[in-house]
This record gives C-alpha cells, sequence and structure tokens, in this order.
C-alpha cells in the first residue's frame, strides 16, 4: 500500500454521498438528512473532512475522515453550570462536537487527532468560547482514549443517554476548557 498524504479542509456539499455513507458505517445512529445538509451547507455547524491526496483515480479528495461541531449558548446547555456565570457576559459560548469518525484503514495514523486540534483552534479564536464538549458511549474504548489523551477531562456520566435497538447505553461527557474556561 502507499503512503498516505493527508490533508484537511471544510466539508462541501460535493461530499454528501460519502459524508451520509460514512456516518451510517461508522455510527450504530441514525442521522436525519438535515443535519446532512445542514453540515454540508454549513449552516449552524463547522466541519472539517480529512481526504488522502495519494489516493488515484478521482479519490484524491474524497472523505477518509470528518468531525461535525455547532456553536451553542453555555446557559442553554447541560454543562452552562459548569462555567463561572458573569451576568456582563451572558453570551458565553461552547462548541459542541457532534460526529468524529476516520474510515477504518486510516485509523490510529494521527488524522481524529488532529481533527479535534482544528476544532479546538477554531473555539480557541472565539473570545466568547469557554470550551469544547462532546458525549461518548461508554464502552467506546478508541474515543475514550483518544479524549483523555488529548487532555479532555471526563466530568459527567449520563445514566441511559443513548438508546439504540431499544436498548439503553451509558455516555460519558468529555470537555476541553479554553480561553481560561
Ligand atoms: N485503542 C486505544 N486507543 C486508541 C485507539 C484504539 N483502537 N485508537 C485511537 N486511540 C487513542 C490513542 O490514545 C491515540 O494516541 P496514540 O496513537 O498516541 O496512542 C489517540 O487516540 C489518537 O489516535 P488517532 O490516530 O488520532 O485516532 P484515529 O484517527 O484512529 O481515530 C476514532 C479515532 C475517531 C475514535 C476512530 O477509531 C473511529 O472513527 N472510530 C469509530 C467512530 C467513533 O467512535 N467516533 C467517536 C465517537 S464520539 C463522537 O463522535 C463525539
Amino acid at each position: 500500500s502507499h503512503r498516505p498524504t493527508i490533508c484537511y479542509r471544510p466539508i462541501q456539499p460535493s461530499d454528501l454521498e460519502v459524508l451520509e455513507r460514512l456516518h451510517a458505517d461508522i455510527f450504530p445512529i441514525r442521522y436525519e438528512e438535515e443535519f446532512f445538509q445542514s453540515v454540508v451547507h454549513a449552516r449552524d455547524i463547522v466541519s472539517w473532512a480529512a481526504v488522502d491526496r495519494s489516493r488515484p483515480n478521482g479519490h484524491s479528495d474524497e472523505l477518509i475522515g470528518f468531525v461535525t461541531a455547532r456553536i451553542v449558548l453555555a446557559k442553554e446547555t447541560e454543562i452552562g453550570d459548569l462555567l463561572i456565570y458573569d451576568p456582563l457576559k451572558p453570551d458565553q459560548t461552547l462548541v459542541y462536537i457532534m460526529t468524529l469518525g476516520v474510515v477504518e484503514t486510516y485509523r490510529n495514523l494521527g488524522i481524529a487527532r488532529s481533527l479535534i486540534r482544528q476544532v479546538i483552534k477554531y473555539a480557541s479564536s472565539f473570545p466568547t468560547c469557554h470550551a469544547v464538549y462532546l458525549h461518548v458511549i461508554s464502552y467506546n474504548i478508541p474515543a475514550i482514549h483518544l479524549y483523555k489523551k488529548m487532555s479532555f477531562k471526563c466530568i459527567r456520566r449520563l445514566q441511559g443517554f443513548y438508546l439504540i435497538n431499544g436498548q439503553h447505553y451509558d455516555s460519558f461527557l468529555f470537555v476541553y476548557y479554553v480561553n481560561g474556561g
């Protein structure tokens, strides 16, 4: 096999089909068509794609990894209470990572780490933004290792947060503080 040349770029409308296929392949949860439309049109969602420029036959711009995130108002989230509430700054925000995935053959190359770095850099660039956070299902060891290794803090275990095929699973809530928390 060849040596990959990984590049990062925003997700665009032409990524729609591959983005949907990767989500269906990678996650046990089904996402609505509206979610994918919002991602590719960057409607209230920021995202980054990883591509392998060394892939032949027109695949050099095809998604092999992605991260999607949303800016939310801190006071409207379940972790708003963790930030020091400043009545002079009611517009405090957070960045919520919705989905993160890497195609199996490209795992363990540091691609997820780079995608998360992009999100942290983006979040840090907003003075109003105080943290990046996400939920992960409690049995997802690779993802939990990744977030711990990147210094995310696990602050909560949410009982029965996910409902998959009629079964409940717990989730962990991970936070990475930026701009002083
Ligand atoms: N076992 C243990 N630790 C792992 C594993 C693994 N299989 N994979 C990654 N890690 C940890 C390691 O600590 C690694 O650091 P190291 O190589 O220095 O030891 C660190 O994560 C970074 O690894 P990357 O190579 O950047 O991770 P990768 O590109 O392989 O992607 C991911 C990791 C996204 C979890 C991938 O396995 C995947 O797509 N899994 C299926 C989808 C998924 O679980 N997504 C996250 C769900 S949570 C959410 O979406 C908000």
